[in-house]
């Protein structure tokens, strides 16, 4: 392994024949009349794309009208920027990073290749990934004020909201950062990112039960190691269950990115104010939490929990259709909407490691409930399938992870994707400070008159 420190890895070259390019709309224009005024605009396509900027040119005939705004609230059907990491095809169930099929990462590359293929648009050689592997591996201890920092918690705390607010704090250890154009700071900070989560992860969940932290071991791989953090008790070398360790491995890759989806839309924005990477993805894991997004996993083994047996499932499946019973966690996707690639492969993934773990009425309680809503119309208009968090929970329980640890784990194999993602954006000369507009519904000017008896008491 080499030794050097960190460096600088160079730009890749890339001496392949190109692929296709990811399909886009063709050029032309859209022809539009205005019908207050009767005037006519002709408004650019492109990738098939309009710039919101150019409907500002569409104005009334008011001398002080600023032009038209487009409303889009939760961006619908915006996109916010030109993006060359992921591409997905939600109709047809379409996941690929940097062109390469999640099917084939998830079978044959490791979570660390995957990080530095969505970072640099290419697959590592061995050179390069033996020189990632190794600054990885030597920046996976944190700063012992950051274990005082962790034991500060309460004992229940949440680990998402421990991990949130640790990864935030990383700023104040590492002030140059904030030197964000500076591709060596980011460079490493990005490696730091890397290597230190699954350990402030791992430092979450023994403080929360009660247990000595345990310290990286440079000897293991990227998961193995997060493994031993998680479960090592008295033995010298952790030897994690192979079957676990590939699971996780797997789990982490098809997590690793997913173009604009709210957490990365989170440190795409707050980046775009050129404040420090930890900050940045810090407001990344706050989004990620919340239970659409990444905390849906745990609210599916709740949510399962709740129904208790099989028999109470077609109840269960009314109650949601009736909007009494919230939503069926783990269930819909903003962008796919025939089935959820990764999905896929983690029910085949379920079904391995259930293998060696056994079924139970948690699991059977599951399958029957994707069993009833994948043949009710309520769910098939709707175009409602089981999403990657519909089974992950179940996974993770079965390796012994407690239901409230399941989003950390999520936000381990997020980071490669919001890291690519939030330097993929200060990169482009595009982008500017997130900034959107708004539709004012509030009051016309009123003369200020303090309902309170003093309003500024002396
Ligand atoms: N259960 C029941 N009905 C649903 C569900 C669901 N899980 N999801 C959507 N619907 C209904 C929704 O009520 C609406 O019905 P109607 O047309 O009668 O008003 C219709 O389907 C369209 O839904 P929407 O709310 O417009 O869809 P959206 O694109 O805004 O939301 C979603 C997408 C993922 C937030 C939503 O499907 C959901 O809340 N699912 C449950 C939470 C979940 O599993 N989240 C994980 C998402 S995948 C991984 C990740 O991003 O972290």
């Amino acid at each position: 392994m080499p030794k050097s420190a960190t460096t600088t890895p160079p730009q890749q070259k890339n001496t392949a024949k190109a692929p296709a390019p990811a399909p886009s709309g063709s050029e032309g224009s859209l022809e539009v009349k205005d019908s207050r005024t009767s005037k006519g605009y002709s408004i650019p396509i492109a990738d098939n794309a309009i710039r919101a900027t150019e409907l500002k040119k569409v104005k009334s005939s008011d001398p002080e009208d600023l032009g038209l705004v487009s409303y889009d609230p939760a961006f619908l059907n915006t996109a916010s920027c030109r993006s060359a990491i992921t591409y997905i095809d939600g109709d047809k169930g379409i996941l690929r990073y940097r062109g390469y099929p999640i099917e084939q990462l998830a079978e044959s590359a490791s979570f660390l290749e995957v990080a530095w293929l969505l970072r640099h648009g290419e697959l590592p050689n061995q050179k390069e990934y033996d020189q990632f592997v190794h600054d990885i591996t030597f920046h996976t201890y944190v700063h012992e004020n950051m274990r005082k920092f962790l034991e500060g918690f309460r004992y229940d705390a949440h680990p998402m909201a421990m991990l949130n607010s640790s990864i935030a704090a990383l700023a104040s250890f590492y002030p140059s950062a904030r030197n964000i154009f500076d591709e060596t700071e980011r460079n490493i900070s990005i490696i730091r990112l890397l290597a230190k989560t699954p350990t402030i992860a791992a430092f979450s969940y023994r403080h929360v039960k009660g247990l000595p932290f345990v310290y990286p071991d440079n000897r293991l791989s990227y998961v193995e190691n997060f493994l031993s953090m998680i479960a090592r008790m008295t033995e010298s070398k952790y030897e994690a269950n192979p079957i676990f360790t590939r699971a996780l491995e797997i789990l982490f890759i098809l997590h690793a990115d997913h173009e604009q989806n709210c957490s990365t839309n989170a440190v795409r924005a707050v980046g775009s104010s050129h404040v420090d990477p930890f900050s940045a993805v810090s407001a990344g894991v706050a989004a990620l939490f919340g239970p659409l997004h990444g905390g849906a996993n745990e609210q599916v083994l709740r949510m399962i929990k709740e129904i208790g047996t099989v028999k109470n499932v077609p109840g269960f499946i009314e109650n949601v259709k009736s909007g009494e019973g919230g939503k069926l966690m783990g269930f819909g996707h903003r962008v796919y909407k025939s089935y959820d690639p990764r999905a896929k492969i983690v029910k085949k993934l379920a079904d391995e490691v259930f293998d060696v773990v056994g079924v139970d009425k948690d699991l059977e309680t599951a399958l029957e409930l994707e069993r009833i809503a994948l043949s009710d119309e309520y769910f098939i208009s709707r175009k409602l399938y089981p999403n990657v968090d519909f089974y992950t929970g179940l996974i993770y329980r079965s390796m012994a992870f407690p239901t409230d640890f399941f989003t950390v784990l999520f936000a381990i194999g997020r980071m490669p994707g919001w890291l690519a993602q939030w330097e993929e954006m200060l990169l482009d000369k595009e982008q500017k400070i997130a900034r959107p507009r708004q539709i004012y519904t509030g009051l016309g000017e009123r003369p200020y008159k303090s309902r309170l008896k003093n309003p500024r008491p002396d």
